[in-house]
């Protein structure tokens, strides 16, 4: 994963931590920065996140030429050797690296026969030391040729005001304007710089300096078209609130207003229109962690509403099973960021068997959106925390337009309805909760149906920032072998929204109390008294559509771990050994 960036001009280090701030979602093991001034390299590397780099580099505010990076550990541990960047043998070439290089221990094993010595133990130091000091196109097109793997590099030499660059499936973006020029991971870093970016492709390499961008493929020059930054950024303001977590789980509400909104105009209208004239014969719906959970609700949505058999796949296991895939399977890509390499890859796969691929994500340039032939936007704005809530919550209302329209059917309605329902929860009972739940090490979560999604999805989210061990299990499976878990130590969180379930979703609680497990219950029903001394907590949830309860009550469930990781001392929007964006399989 990581994130990398590379700039030319004025403020050199100013520009290059902002831009090391905003790709922090790709990874915040260790951080560095290396910037060329009078012929030297200066350093300055630092274990931890951005914050600690920008602590100790001084903003110089001259021009000057410089790369970054922030990682998230793939081979080498988190240490200052393991930091980027790393250098060339005489240490005369700088480079950082967002990716993984498949053949590095052959590499490594020929370099050390060769008497070249190593200070870390990454894949990205061999890149490193495979450059003898010369940096030039050629010698770049000669490194490159020996890897495999993906790679986004960025080269600085101590001999040149220029940056070289490489590219092989982990994404790279430059712009070039008035005399400055920036090479990044995401376009998100421009935004204060240019209006217009270019989209480096795999296979391509080059160099910028301060007024151009030169672009090879194959030892052949490329001509490049550039595209407008005309997507928009959440702001990176708190609004009042302590995390982007919780102020991302009250932007659900903004995601649905955005979606009501642009799901009536013609432009994304004329899209599903297409989408619907397809000739399908069957659905896959692909994504990993929470994107798959929200996959999971749209497979039930698709089934209730049309008559297509439908499967639900996490990508990382997808390519390696026998699908039966053609010409008529829609194969639906869930993704926020666009840029899950597991996803990705499942992509590539449905493309080769010729299939209909659509993606549903948050991120409109994402690798994603540009290989899929049709793009579904989730109009939830940029998520930053790790834990994804608000594009859960966006995901599966796309999911439900979807089904409605390949059913033929109309859905401004009940969306509209479901605008006047949502509803937050007071925190008092979820603060209460989440203290009672830090001090356990693990935590059980059953449901039924559509409730037992939801279920996993809120495990996940709780797992994710407390660092608590959360289970989550269809309620009737408990006592098929997980029961033998239970005791009087035992904390349950059951959820409960589906009318038909209620009467064998009590039961089960039951079965947990008889042996002295405690039992926290959501839900939009009224218990009745018989029944109200089974559980030790109840938190209702506000009724609402039957289609939209799964939404209702994942807001409490994500309030939940956000209160519960707060309890425990933990930073929500940056859990230990994750990152936003996973962009290696
Ligand atoms: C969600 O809270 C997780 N951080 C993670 O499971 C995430 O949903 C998954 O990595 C998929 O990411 P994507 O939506 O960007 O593809």
């Amino acid at each position: 994963m990581c994130g990398i960036v590379g700039y030319i001009g004025e403020n050199v280090e100013k520009i290059l931590l902002e831009g090391l701030s905003i790709l922090e979602y790709r990874g915040y093991d260790s951080a560095g920065i290396a910037v060329l001034r009078n012929g030297k390299i200066e350093l300055n590397k630092r274990v931890g996140k951005v914050e600690v780099l920008k602590q100790s580099v001084k903003d110089k505010k001259k021009f000057g030429i410089g790369i970054a990076h922030t990682r998230w550990a793939t081979h080498g541990k988190v240490c200052i050797e393991n930091a980027h960047p790393q250098f060339s043998r005489g240490g005369d070439i700088a480079i950082v690296h967002n990716g993984i290089i498949e053949n590095y221990d052959i590499l490594k094993a020929n370099l050390i026969k060769d008497g070249v010595r190593f200070s870390g133990d990454t894949d990205s130091e061999v890149i490193a030391k495979l450059f003898e000091d010369k940096l030039n196109l050629k010698s770049l097109k000669v490194v490159l040729q020996k890897l495999e793997g993906s790679y986004a590099l960025v080269l600085l030499s101590k001999y040149q005001n220029k940056l070289y660059f490489a590219k092989n499936k982990s994404p790279l973006y430059v712009a070039v304007e008035n005399g400055r020029a920036m090479v990044a991971s995401d376009p998100s870093c421009f935004v204060n710089f240019s209006k217009k970016y270019f989209d480096i492709s795999d296979g391509e390499y080059g160099f910028i300096d301060k007024n151009s961008i030169n672009v090879y493929n194959k030892g052949i020059k490329v001509e490049k078209t550039s595209k407008s930054i005309n997507f928009k950024f959440s702001s990176q303001k708190m609004d009042g609130y302590s995390h982007y977590m919780i102020k991302e789980i009250y932007q659900c509400k903004d995601a649905l207003n955005n979606i009501i909104q642009n799901y009536n105009l013609k432009n994304i209208q004329s899209i599903l229109e297409h989408i619907k004239n397809c000739n399908i014969n069957r659905i896959y719906i692909i994504g990993c962690g929470t994107a798959y959970h929200a996959g999971l609700i749209g497979k039930n949505y698709l089934k209730n509403q049309t008559n297509f058999e439908v499967n639900c796949e996490l990508a990382s296991e997808f390519i390696y099973q026998n699908n039966l895939i053609d010409d008529k399977s829609l194969c639906i890509f869930i993704s926020q960021s666009g840029e899950t390499a597991d996803t990705i890859s499942a992509l590539k796969y449905c493309q080769k068997h010729n299939s209909i691929t659509l993606s549903i994500t948050n991120v409109e340039y994402s690798t994603l959106a540009k290989q899929s032939r049709f793009v579904l936007p989730i109009f939830a704005e940029q998520e930053r925390a790790v834990a994804s809530t608000k594009a859960y919550f966006a995901q599966v209302l796309v999911l439900y337009i979807l089904s409605k329209v390949l059913a033929k059917k109309e859905y401004i309605t009940t969306l509209k309805k479901f605008q006047k329902d949502l509803s937050f929860n007071s925190d008092d009972i979820i603060i209460k909760l989440s203290k009672i739940i830090s001090l356990k090490d693990q935590l059980f979560f059953i449901g039924r149906g559509i409730d037992y999604i939801t279920c996993q999805e809120g495990a996940l989210k709780l797992k994710e920032v407390s660092y608590i061990n959360c289970q989550a299990m269809p309620s009737g499976e408990l006592k098929h072998g997980t029961l033998a878990l239970i005791d009087n130590k035992s904390l349950v969180i059951t959820i409960i929204t589906d009318k038909k379930l209620l009467k064998k979703s009590i039961n089960n609680a039951c079965e947990i109390k008889s042996r002295g497990g405690k039992l926290i219950l959501f839900t939009c029903f009224k218990i009745s008294l018989d029944f109200k001394n089974v559980f030790d907590y109840i938190v209702k949830i506000k009724p609402t559509l039957d289609e939209f309860m799964c939404l209702q009550s994942i807001i409490p469930l994500q309030k939940l771990a956000y209160f519960t990781a707060l309890q425990k001392g933990n930073n929500p929007d940056m859990p230990r050994n994750l990152a936003k964006s996973v962009t290696v399989e």
